[in-house]
C-alpha cells in the first residue's frame, strides 16, 4: 500500500529509484512516478499502472540527476489517474511523495485556494506540496518549512520533500507511517520499507513518529516531535536472501508455499535448545513476568487474525489460560475490559499494519501485564514499540497473500502456548514430548507439497463456480476461514467459512448441486460430528471437496472429491491443513489467470486505518 523512496548521491539516482520502486511493488499500487532535479529544475514522470510503464516512459529519456524521489500509489483520495499519481508538485518548486492519509486536507485545501494556490489533483498530498511551498517562500529554509508544514497536518504520513533550488538536501518526516533512512558511502537514501534500499546499503536509521530529518551530503540531521536534535540508532540489517528472486517458481506465492518446511524448522530451531523451550527467544526475557501471565488477549488483522483464532484454541485447551481474540480495527473502539495479569499479544507479518499498531498504542496505556509482538519483520514499528517480541522466521514474504508468514505464526504461538503451559518446572517432561511431535511438522508439510498435483486437479472443477463454502471444526475452523480468505484474495471466487456445526443454522440454505463445499476432516475427536455435517451437505447434493486422512474412513464417490492428507497429531493439524488450502487457492488463481502475487485492490502492508 503506497511505497516511497528518495535518494541523494553523486551518481545518477534515476535508475536507483526505479530499481527501488520495483522492490516496493509487492505492497500493492495502481500508479507510479518519480521526480528529479536537473539543470532545468524539477522534472516529474508519472504513469498509471505498473512500474514497468514508468520504466518504458523513462527509457525514452532517462533523467540524469543526483537527487530524486519516487512513489508507488495505492489510490485513496482520487482515482488512479496520472494527475493524482505522486510526486505532487507546487509551482514547479516543491515536489512531495507521501504515504498515509491527511485527515484535515479539505480545510487546508480551502485555505490554500484562498491564498491563490491552484490544485491540479484530487489528492491530499497536493495540500502538503502547497503548504511546504508557502512556508518555504516565507522561511527560505526547506527543513524549517517542512517542520512548520507538518505541524499543521492531522493524520498519518511519511513524506519526502525536495526543492528545485536545493539539489543538495532531501527533507523527510513521519507520523504513523514508517520511514527508513539508508546510509550509503557518500550517499543517502530513504524509503518506506528498507527492502527497497537493500541493493544500496545494509545500514539503516529508523525514524520515530514526529521526527523530521534532513538528508544532506554532510550527514543526517534529525529533530524529534519537540524540535530537539536527536540521534536515532544506526542498525545493520541482516539481508541474506532478502528480495531474492522467484528461482524456479512461477510465482513468489508458490515459492513461499514451498519454503514452509524450512521456515518451520528454522522457527523451532530458533526457540528450542536441548529439547527445552527458550523463554527469551519467545519474548520472555523477564522470567518473573512469564509466571504472572493469567490471561491472553490477541489482536491482529486478516490472516494474522486467523492465526490468533487458532491460538485461542491452543491457549485455552493446552495452557488452560483464558484467551480473547480481536480484529485490530474493532478492538480499541469497543472499550475492552482488561482482566488481571493479561498479556497483550499482536500478530503481524509486516509489523506496519496501521490498525494493529493503533491497537498496540491503545493497549500500552490500558493496564496490561505486558505487550508482546509476534512479527516477521525485526525492524518494524510493531517490534520497536512492543515491550517484548517473538520473531517468526519466515524470511521476506513478497506475495501479497500471506503463506509462510501464517504457518510460522501458528508454530510460534504454539511454542508460546507450550511455554506457558509448562512454565512450572515439574511439567517440563510433558512439554518435551509435545515438542518432539512438533519436530515432525516440516516433514508433514513436505508430504502436503507432494500432493500439489492432486490439489490442482481439485481446483479445476472449483474454478467454474462463483462461490464456495469452507467447513471446519475446532482449531480447523479458523483454518477454514483462512482457506476462504486465500481463495477470495487471489482467485476472486467468493468464499465463506463456517464452523461445521453452524451449517444447519443458516448456510445450508445455500447448498445445492452447484455449491462446492470444502471440508477439513482429519481423524480426531470431532470426526464423527464432522461426518454428520458432511452428510447434511450430501443430502442436498452439495459438491464436497474433502481434505482428510486414511484413518477417517471417508471415501471418494459421487459428489465427494477427496484429497488424502498425511496423518498428523492434533497440534500440527492446523499448520498442515493450512498448506493444503494455500495450494488449492494458488491453483484456482492460476487457472483463472489472476495476478497471483499482486491481486487487485490489495496491498502487502496496509499502512492506513
Ligand atoms: O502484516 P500483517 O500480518 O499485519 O497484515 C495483516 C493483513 O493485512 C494480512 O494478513 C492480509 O490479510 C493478507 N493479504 C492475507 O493474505
Amino acid at each position: 500500500m503506497c511505497g516511497l523512496i528518495g535518494a541523494l548521491s553523486r551518481r545518477n539516482v534515476a535508475p536507483l529509484l526505479l530499481d527501488g520502486l520495483k522492490r516496493l511493488e509487492y505492497r500493492g499500487y495502481d500508479s507510479a512516478g518519480l521526480a528529479c532535479i536537473d539543470g532545468a529544475g524539477i522534472s516529474v514522470h508519472r504513469r498509471v499502472g505498473k512500474v514497468a510503464e514508468l520504466e518504458r516512459l523513462l527509457q525514452r529519456r532517462m533523467p540524469d540527476s543526483a537527487i530524486g524521489i519516487g512513489h508507488t500509489r495505492w489510490a485513496t483520495h482520487g482515482e488512479p489517474e496520472e494527475r493524482n499519481a505522486h510526486p505532487q508538485v507546487s509551482r514547479d518548486t516543491i515536489a512531495v511523495v507521501h504515504n498515509g492519509i491527511i485527515e484535515n486536507y479539505e480545510g487546508l485545501r480551502k485555505m490554500l485556494e484562498v491564498m491563490g494556490y491552484a490544485f491540479s489533483s484530487d489528492t491530499d498530498t497536493e495540500v502538503v506540496a502547497h503548504l511546504v511551498h508557502y512556508h518555504y517562500a516565507g522561511l527560505s529554509d526547506l527543513f524549517a518549512a517542512v517542520r512548520t508544514a507538518v505541524n499543521q497536518l492531522v493524520g498519518a504520513y511519511a513524506i519526502a520533500v525536495m526543492a528545485a533550488d536545493r539539489p543538495d538536501c532531501l527533507v523527510v518526516a513521519r507520523q504513523g507511517n514508517p520511514l527508513a533512512v539508508g546510509i550509503g558511502d557518500g550517499e543517502q537514501f530513504v524509503a518506506s520499507d528498507a527492502v527497497a534500499l537493500l541493493p544500496f546499503t545494509d545500514r539503516f536509521v529508523f525514524l520515530e513518529d514526529g521526527d523530521v530529518a534532513c538528508l544532506a551530503a554532510d550527514g543526517l540531521s534529525v529533530l524529534d516531535a519537540d524540535g530537539q536534535a536527536v540521534e536515532r540508532p544506526l542498525q545493520q540489517l541482516d539481508v541474506a536472501g532478502a528480495g531474492a528472486d522467484k528461482g524456479p517458481y512461477r510465482h513468489y506465492m508458490l515459492k513461499e508455499i514451498h519454503e514452509q518446511p524450512d521456515a518451520l524448522a528454522d522457527t523451532i530451531r530458533g526457540c528450542v535448545e536441548h529439547g527445552m523451550l527458550l523463554p527469551a527467544a519467545l519474548g520472555f526475557t523477564d522470567r518473573e513476568l512469564l509466571q504472572r501471565v493469567q490471561a491472553v488477549h490477541i489482536v491482529a488483522c486478516g490472516t494474522s487474525h486467523h492465526a490468533g483464532e487458532v491460538a485461542r484454541y491452543w491457549l485455552e485447551s493446552v495452557a488452560r489460560l483464558p484467551c480473547s481474540v480481536d480484529l485490530a480495527s474493532e478492538y480499541r473502539y469497543r472499550d475492552p475490559v482488561v482482566p488481571p495479569g493479561c498479556l497483550f499479544v499482536t500478530l503481524s507479518q509486516s509489523g506496519e499494519t496501521a490498525d494493529t499498531l493503533a491497537a498496540l498504542r491503545y493497549a500500552a496505556k490500558a493496564g496490561y501485564l505486558g505487550t508482546l509482538a509476534i512479527c516477521n519483520c525485526p525492524a518494524s514499528s510493531l517490534v520497536r514499540e512492543s515491550a517484548m517480541h517473538l520473531l517468526t522466521r519466515a524470511g521476506p514474504e513478497i506475495g501479497v497473500a500471506s503463506t509462510k508468514a501464517f504457518t510460522t505464526q501458528l508454530l510460534s504461538v504454539l511454542l508460546l502456548t507450550l511455554l506457558l503451559a509448562h512454565r512450572h518446572r515439574h511439567d517440563a517432561q510433558a512439554g518435551r514430548s509435545q515438542l518432539e511431535q512438533l519436530r515432525q511438522v516440516s516433514a508433514r508439510v513436505e508430504d502436503v507439497l507432494n500432493l500439489s498435483r492432486r490439489i490442482e486437479a481439485l481446483a479445476v472443477p472449483l474454478v467454474n463456480h462463483a462461490s464456495a463454502l469452507f467447513l471446519g471444526r475446532g482449531p480447523l475452523y479458523p483454518i477454514a476461514r483462512e482457506g476462504a480468505l486465500k481463495l477470495k484474495e487471489i482467485s476472486y471466487i467468493h468464499a465463506e467459512a463456517y464452523a461445521s456445526g453452524e451449517l444447519k443454522h443458516g448456510p445450508l440454505a445455500l447448498v445445492d448441486d452447484q455449491m462446492p463445499v470444502i471440508a477439513l476432516a482429519p481423524s480426531n475427536l470431532l470426526l464423527d460430528k464432522q461426518r454428520s455435517n458432511l452428510r447434511e451437505v450430501q443430502a442436498r447434493k452439495g459438491q464436497l471437496f474433502v481434505f482428510s486422512d486414511r484413518d477417517s474412513g471417508i471415501e471418494a464417490g459421487p459428489g465427494v472429491r477427496l484429497v488424502e492428507m498425511p496423518k498428523v497429531d492434533a497440534l500440527s493439524a492446523p499448520i498442515v491443513y493450512a498448506v493444503a488450502l494455500q495450494l488449492l487457492a494458488y491453483h484456482a488463481a492460476v487457472l483463472r489467470g489472476s495476478d497471483v502475487d499482486k491481486p487487485r485492490n490489495l496491498a502487502k502492508s496496509v499502512t492506513v486505518e
